[in-house]
C-alpha cells in the first residue's frame, strides 16, 4: 500500500497564523511565493485542502502558469492536478469555484454523507466514501493505490495540518514566513496545540523568495507500533543507500541498517562487510558502535534493508538476537529474507516473538534487492 509523499505547504505569518478573523482572506505571500506555490502545484499529482479552507477562501487551487500546464501534458500529466478534499458534515457548497475549475475532483466523505453529497455536487467529482469516519491513512491509500498520486500538495487549512503532522503521515513541510504579524489570539494557526511527534525535524533548505522565507523541514521521529509514518520512510530509504555501500561479495547479501531515537536522533549506522570485517552484518555493525546501556535504545527503531537475520553460519549470535538483547523493540525492514544462503529464515517471526514490532515496507524490496541483484535468480531480480 504505497502513500503519496506528503507535502504540507502553507505561508504563516511571524506569529505563526495562516489567516486573521477578518471576512477576506489575509494575503501572506508576495507574487514571487505565489509563483513559487504555483510551480509547486504543476510537480504535483494532486492537491489536498480541508473543507474549512473551502468555505473561508473559496479558492480554485490551479496551476496557473499557461507554460507549466504545457509542460504537463507535454510531459503525458493531466493539464491540472487532481483536486482533492475532505469533509465529515457535507457542508459543501456545490457553486464553489473548486468543483467548476481546473480539471478532476474527489471528495472523501463518510458513508453517511456520500449519496447526499453525489446528488448535489457537480456529476464529474469523485465521492469517496471511506466508512463511519474519515482516516487520513485511508485517504492517502486512496489516492495512491487507487488514484495513482505519488506526490501529493496539502495547502491547508490548520486543522489538516495538524492531524497530518500528529500522525506522522506528512513527508515534508514547506512554510513561507511573511514578514507580518496576526495578533489575534482567535485566527488559525497553521498548527494546534496538543501531542506531536517528538523531536527536531531536519532542515533541508531555506530560500528567500522576495519579502519572505521559505522553510524545508523533514519530519525524523520514527512511528510507533506497527504502524509507518513518514520519517520510518525516510530512515528505511537512508538504510537501502548504505546497502548500496557495502564492498561486494558472492557470499552473503549486501545490507544497510540505521538506529533512531525516538525522538528521530540518529544513533548509529552500519552496512555488510564494514571497516574490512568480511562477516559483520549491518545491524551488528550498528549496535556495536553504540553503549549496550544507552537508555535510549528501548524505545529506537532499527532500519534494515533486509530482514534482521536468524540464523547465520559466520557467527553464533544472528541480528535479530543482538537486536532484542540491545533491548531495541521496533524494527522496519523492507525485503524479507529469501533462501539464497539459509532455508527459510525468519527474522521476523523470532521479533514478533520475542514482543517486538516489525514493519514491512514492500514499495522499497526493489531498492534493497539492487545490489544484491547478482546473488538472485533471475525471475527475482529487480
Ligand atoms: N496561509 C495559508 O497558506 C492558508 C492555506 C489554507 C488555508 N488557510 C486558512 O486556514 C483557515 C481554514 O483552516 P481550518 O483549520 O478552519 O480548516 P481546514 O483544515 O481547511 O478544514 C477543516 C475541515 O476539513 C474537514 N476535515 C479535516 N479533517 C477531517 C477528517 N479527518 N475527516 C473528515 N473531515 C475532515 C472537516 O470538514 P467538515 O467540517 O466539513 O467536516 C474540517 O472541519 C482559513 O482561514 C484559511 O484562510 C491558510
Amino acid at each position: 500500500m504505497a502513500h503519496p509523499y506528503v507535502l504540507l505547504s502553507a505561508a504563516v505569518s511571524l506569529d505563526g497564523f495562516l489567516d486573521d478573523t477578518g471576512p477576506a482572506r489575509l494575503l501572506l505571500s508576495g507574487p514571487e511565493d505565489f509563483d513559487r506555490v504555483d510551480e509547486v502545484r504543476a510537480t504535483s499529482d494532486a492537491i489536498l485542502v480541508g473543507a474549512g479552507t473551502l468555505r473561508t477562501d473559496n479558492p480554485r487551487l490551479l496551476v496557473n502558469s499557461p507554460e507549466r500546464r504545457a509542460a504537463r501534458v507535454a510531459a503525458g500529466l493531466p493539464e491540472y492536478p487532481l483536486k482533492v478534499t475532505v469533509s465529515a458534515s457535507g457542508d459543501l457548497d456545490p457553486d464553489a469555484q473548486f468543483w467548476h475549475t481546473g480539471g478532476a475532483k474527489t471528495l472523501y466523505t463518510t458513508d453517511k454523507e456520500a449519496e447526499r453529497l453525489r446528488g448535489l455536487l457537480p456529476a464529474d467529482v469523485d465521492v469517496v466514501a471511506l466508512g463511519p469516519d474519515v482516516e487520513w491513512r485511508a485517504v492517502l491509500d486512496h489516492l495512491g493505490n487507487v488514484k495513482g498520486v505519488r506526490r501529493l500538495m496539502v495547502e491547508g487549512g490548520g486543522r489538516v495540518h495538524t492531524q497530518l503532522l500528529r500522525q506522522g503521515l506528512a513527508d515534508e513541510l514547506q512554510l513561507a514566513v511573511a514578514p507580518l504579524l496576526v495578533g489575534q489570539a482567535e485566527a488559525p494557526r497553521m498548527f494546534g496545540p496538543g501531542a506531536y511527534p517528538p523531536g527536531r525535524m531536519r532542515l533541508l533548505e531555506t530560500r528567500t523568495v522576495g519579502d519572505v522565507v521559505l522553510l524545508r523541514y523533514v519530519p525524523t521521529a520514527p512511528g510507533t507500533g506497527s504502524l509507518a509514518s513518514a520519517a520510518d520512510r525516510r530512515w528505511l530509504e537512508t538504510a537501502c543507500e548504505l546497502a548500496a555501500q557495502c564492498p561486494p561479495s558472492r557470499t552473503a547479501f549486501s545490507v544497510g541498517a540505521v538506529i533512531v531515537a525516538a525522538d528521530g536522533t540518529e544513533l548509529a549506522r552500519g552496512h555488510s562487510r564494514e571497516g574490512g570485517d568480511p562477516v559483520v552484518h549491518a545491524e551488528e555493525a550498528a549496535l556495536a558502535k553504540l553503549d549496550p546501556a544507552d537508555p535510549r535504545l528501548p524505545g529506537a527503531t532499527v532500519y534494515s534493508s533486509l530482514e534482521p537475520c536468524a540464523r547465520r553460519s559466520s557467527r553464533p549470535a544472528p541480528c535479530a538476537r543482538l537486536i532484542l538483547e540491545a533491548g531495541v523493540r521496533r524494527v522496519v525492514t523492507a525485503w524479507r529474507e529469501p533462501d539464497t544462503f539459509v532455508q527459510s529464515a525468519d527474522g521476523s517471526a523470532l521479533l514478533t516473538a520475542a514482543g517486538a514490532d516489525v514493519v514491512i515496507l514492500p514499495e522499497y524490496e526493489e531498492r534493497a534487492k539492487a545490489p544484491n541483484a547478482h546473488l538472485l535468480p533471475p525471475s527475482t531480480r529487480p
